[in-house]
């Protein structure tokens, strides 16, 4: 089977790509690098043996969609294109709109065109909003979100089910991701920031390599654990492997599904550092700065209903996140551009 992935290249994309391809499927992407390097490409190779069709096209661009589709017998697609800063998104919201909205649009119009009925597509645990109960599950109400980063993806998620609900034999999968975190055991590919990071394990990873001096902790005064933010780390290779299974189900179950892929446990910032320091075998220096604006004290997700209808789970520890979060950095210090 053939699956196209948009924003293929990008962090998600690329562990998806090698998940999908073990599995036995052909992967297309389709990716602009606005956010990635082409020379993930040659690393997919590397670690799958296989190869790999590539588009640089813009997939907001319907003409440049429809090549793809014509060009392969496109059975299903996974939409990852899209920007996902959270703070950007609050200084450039028309942006955000549009390369997040009109690219769903056009996949969709040309998905139509074609005859592909099958799309996965990943959302948020953002779209809960500030205001939902721990842990979150899929039928809990949506909204409130904090920036218009999440309400992007609250608006696709609508989108796409209004369309499969119009189209009976429309298959559509919504993945909620957790914060995914870690790189490929080879430490061939991984998360590549193109500034300073803004998450906190690329920011981790680029002290513990001396790239920065020191981790700001975000407040040290939430109701959590240890008065850190408490968050659903999720190694990026379960997260992957997730997409595997929601195609799966894809191909046997019309209308749209919704799923949390998360681990369903709240790890704090402290217990992160200290389990990096582990794994890197050195301190990394912090100081703990006032709480970040729009950060909640703590979420994670009831990701039974993964584990109960797709077959679903984590394997993956906090450990194994670390390590090759850090495998991954020691050996590309300046990511793809070494
Ligand atoms: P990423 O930026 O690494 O990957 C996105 C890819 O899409 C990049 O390669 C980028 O070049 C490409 N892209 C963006 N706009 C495009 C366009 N118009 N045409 C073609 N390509 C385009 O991000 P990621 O972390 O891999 O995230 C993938 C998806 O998952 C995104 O939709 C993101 O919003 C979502 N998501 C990510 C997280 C996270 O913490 N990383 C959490 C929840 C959801
Ligand atoms: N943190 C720090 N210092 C840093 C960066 C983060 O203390 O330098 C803390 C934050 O305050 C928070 C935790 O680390 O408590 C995690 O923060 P991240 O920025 O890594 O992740 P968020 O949970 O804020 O956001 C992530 C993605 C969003 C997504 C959201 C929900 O960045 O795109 O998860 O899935 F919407």
């Amino acid at each position: 089977m053939n699956i196209l992935l948009t924003g293929g290249a990008g962090y998600i994309g690329s562990h998806t790509a090698v998940e999908l391809a073990k599995a036995g499927y052909n992967v297309i992407i389709a990716d602009n690098f606005c956010n990635s390097s082409p020379k993930v490409i040659k690393r997919l190779e590397e670690i799958t043996g296989k190869s790999f069709a590539l588009y640089n096209i813009d997939v907001a661009d319907k003409n440049a969609l429809r090549r793809v589709f014509k060009e392969n017998q496109i059975d299903a697609a996974i939409h990852f294109a899209g920007y996902k800063s959270v703070g950007e998104s609050v200084k450039v919201p028309l942006c955000y709109y549009r390369n997040n909205i009109d690219t769903t649009l056009s996949l969709l119009e040309v998905m139509e065109e074609f005859g592909c009925r099958k799309l996965v597509f990943s959302s948020s645990a953002t779209v809960y909003g500030t205001k939902a109960p721990v842990p979150y599950k899929e039928d809990m109400e949506t909204g409130n979100c904090a920036n218009p980063y999440g309400w992007t993806k609250l608006f696709i998620e609508r989108i796409i089910t209004d369309y499969s609900a119009a189209n009976s034999d429309f298959s559509a999968v919504i993945l909620r991701y957790f914060n995914p975190v870690g790189a490929h055991e080879s430490g061939l590919i991984g998360e590549d920031p193109r500034d300073i990071p803004n998450n906190l394990m690329p920011y981790i990873s680029k002290v513990a390599v001396g790239e920065l001096e020191k981790l700001s902790i975000f407040g040290s005064d939430y109701p959590t654990k240890d008065g850190t933010g408490v968050r659903d780390y999720i190694h990026v290779t379960d997260l992957a492997k997730g997409h595997v299974c929601a195609l799966e189900y894809a191909e046997k179950h019309a209308g749209t599904e919704v799923f949390n892929l998360g681990t369903g446990k709240g790890i704090s910032v402290l217990e992160m550092l200290r389990a990096y320091e582990k794994a890197c075998g050195n301190k990394i220096p912090h100081e703990f700065v006032p709480r970040r604006e729009g950060d909640l004290a703590e979420y994670y997700a009831d990701s039974s209903k993964a584990e109960r209808v797709l077959g679903w789970k984590t394997e993956l520890s906090v450990e194994d996140m670390c390590r090759d979060a850090w495998n991954w950095q020691k050996n590309n210090p300046k990511g793809y551009e070494e």
